[in-house]
């Protein structure tokens, strides 16, 4: 088999057994399996109660009984399925929804093999010979794996089943990825939220059984390197951003609507936990948990991604939605079918591009400090920017001989921008430079409140940040959906104000620093919009006339 390296990698964290280079499940778990997959007539599964001691039974051939679920989880599944689920609902979905699920299942191992040997031909035929397997994509290495939508279904029917070892997943930092705990928040408290998640993980396997999409998704971990890195852009000190001559980007107020529901093909901020997933598969219901449960794709993300750390983002492109909903926390309700309308990319990736940022927690005072506003600053730049376009506007200029001090591609595209100007040859450069390298496929953020919810952010300075991250990654615009937050009523209004002014991200950047060491001496309680525009937001000191 190929990549042998990526499979042992991953290998302690799947249920499958590995044999002279043959991946298979254990005979007793095929059994079992072919049982379910001929239906409940063979297998007897036809409810919550017996689904448990199929998937009890399943585990044991696994040896996993000496890492034992919750003790609810059984009452857990017999509440969804033969309580809450109305009856001809859940007799369907166990004569036809399970079966299916139960084939699936068998096929992971064959998926599998499939997938590695398919891995390194993703990208650019295997020229570039980037590796894209299945495989644990460690803290501070930058990597990205892609994984079929059919695939990907395998994995979550491995966690409905509860079947991924969990043992030295933590050791690992990597969150939980089987659903047991899932059913234990329903059955230990409930709550109408809690029913609708699993509602939504419950219809996409409903889907799945009708129609296995085809598509491919791809994971990727992004670092900004600690240090100067020749290769990667790396995290950016006080003075780079103060000094950043970057304009800032468009900047668009939507006061009503969606991220997910956005239509400009702009990449969607989540709201994300450092552990990829946050509580999605536990009681969460906010941002990051919803979209988990309307994409349920993303889940895959958490069996292999471990906890982010500051320089890191992670980047999922091609999850598919399959779930329509209202409300937020507690209101949030499954509200039917969605039909994902969006196109496919060159790699058969649907044109879902999230960004899993995350903000830090109960930061209080200390968030205006310069340490975390840097903090903050270049988690968002890290998600913001492509490297990839830094890479290949790097080789630009060794081909052209430039000087390699240019490390940053935004300074050198910005004055590439301004010699395109000045000497206004942008028709006699029929060479590709940095400048189109960035403008080609180029797409803008789509984004709200990040870490200001339960992160308890100030969505001010948060705005701010992130305003200034897009612009400095060279994005085109920010889409920022208020999600009807008060202290952002006037956003548009300042936004407008900031970009009449010509500020660069410098300037801006240098504003936010003033107002936060006045924030943290107690010289200002006001938020920035406020002390930076009086005028628009009533009276008080600030540096508008
Ligand atoms: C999703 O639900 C919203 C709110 O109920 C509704 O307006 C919208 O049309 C629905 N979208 C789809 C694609 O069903």
């Amino acid at each position: 088999m190929e990549n042998r390296e990526d499979l042992k990698s991953i290998l302690p964290y799947l249920p499958l057994l590995l044999r002279s280079s043959t991946l298979f499940w254990p005979p007793q778990v095929v059994e079992a399996l072919k049982a379910m997959a001929r239906g409940p007539d063979h297998s007897r599964v036809d409810s919550g109660e017996l689904l448990f001691l199929a998937i009890s039974d399943l585990r044991n051939c696994l040896c996993l009984s000496s890492e034992p679920l919750a003790p609810s989880t059984p009452q857990g599944y017999a509440l969804f399925f033969d309580e809450l689920m109305p009856r001809v609902e859940s007799v369907k979905w166990f004569r036809e929804v399970l079966p299916v699920l139960a084939n699936l299942l068998l096929q992971f191992p064959s998926l599998l093999e499939a997938h590695y040997q398919n891995a390194d031909f993703i990208v650019n035929g295997g020229r570039d010979e980037v590796r894209t397997g299945l495989r644990i994509l460690d803290s501070q290495e930058a990597g990205i794996v892609f994984l079929g939508q059919d695939l990907i279904a395998a994995l979550l029917g491995c966690s409905l089943f509860c079947l991924f070892p969990f043992s030295n997943r933590g050791a690992k930092y990597l969150p939980m990825i089987n659903f047991d705990h899932l059913f234990v928040s329903l059955y230990e408290d409930y709550n109408q939220k809690q029913e609708n998640k699993i509602m939504c993980i419950i219809h996409y396997f409903e889907r799945i059984s009708s129609y296995i999409p085809v598509g491919l998704v791809s994971f990727e971990r992004k670092i900004l390197a600690l240090e100067d890195h020749s290769f990667y852009v790396s995290s950016l000190n006080d003075d780079f951003w103060s000094k950043s001559a970057i304009p800032l980007c468009r900047f668009e107020v939507h006061n009503s609507g969606l991220i997910e529901d956005q239509s400009s093909g702009a990449i969607e901020v989540d709201f994300a936990n450092k552990y990829i997933g946050g509580g999605a598969l536990h009681s969460g219901c906010v941002q990051e948990e919803i979209r988990f449960m309307i994409n349920p794709e993303l889940i895959a993300s958490m069996l292999f991604l471990p906890c982010m750390e500051d320089n890191e983002a992670i980047e999922i492109v091609g999850a598919e939605r399959f779930s329509n909903y209202t409300g937020y926390a507690s209101s949030f309700r499954f509200s039917g079918d969605y039909v994902d309308r969006r196109d496919v990319d060159s790699f058969g990736r649907r044109k879902s591009r999230i960004i899993a940022i995350d903000a830090l927690c109960n930061p209080r005072m200390r968030q205006y400090s310069t340490k975390f506003l840097l903090r903050e600053i270049n988690k968002a730049f890290c998600g913001f920017l492509d490297q990839s376009k830094h890479q290949e506007c790097k080789k630009l200029l060794e081909e052209k001989g430039c000087s390699p001090v240019l490390l940053h591609m935004t300074a050198l595209t910005s004055t590439e921008r301004i010699e395109r100007e000045q000497a206004n040859e942008l028709t006699r450069n029929s060479g590709k430079d940095c400048l189109s390298v960035v403008e080609e496929d180029n797409i803008g953020i789509a984004t709200g409140n990040w870490g200001c919810g339960a992160f308890g952010g100030d969505p001010e300075v948060k705005t701010i940040i992130q305003w200034l991250a897009a612009s400095q990654a060279l994005r085109p615009f920010i889409s920022y959906y208020t999600f009807g937050m008060k202290p952002l009523q006037n956003l548009d209004k300042a936004a407008q104000w900031i970009l009449s002014h010509k500020w660069t991200v410098g300037d801006l950047w240098n504003m936010l620093v003033q107002y936060s060491m006045k924030r943290l001496g107690g010289e200002t309680n006001v938020g920035f919009f406020k002390w930076l525009l009086p005028s628009v937001y009533g009276h008080d000191v600030g540096i508008m006339d």
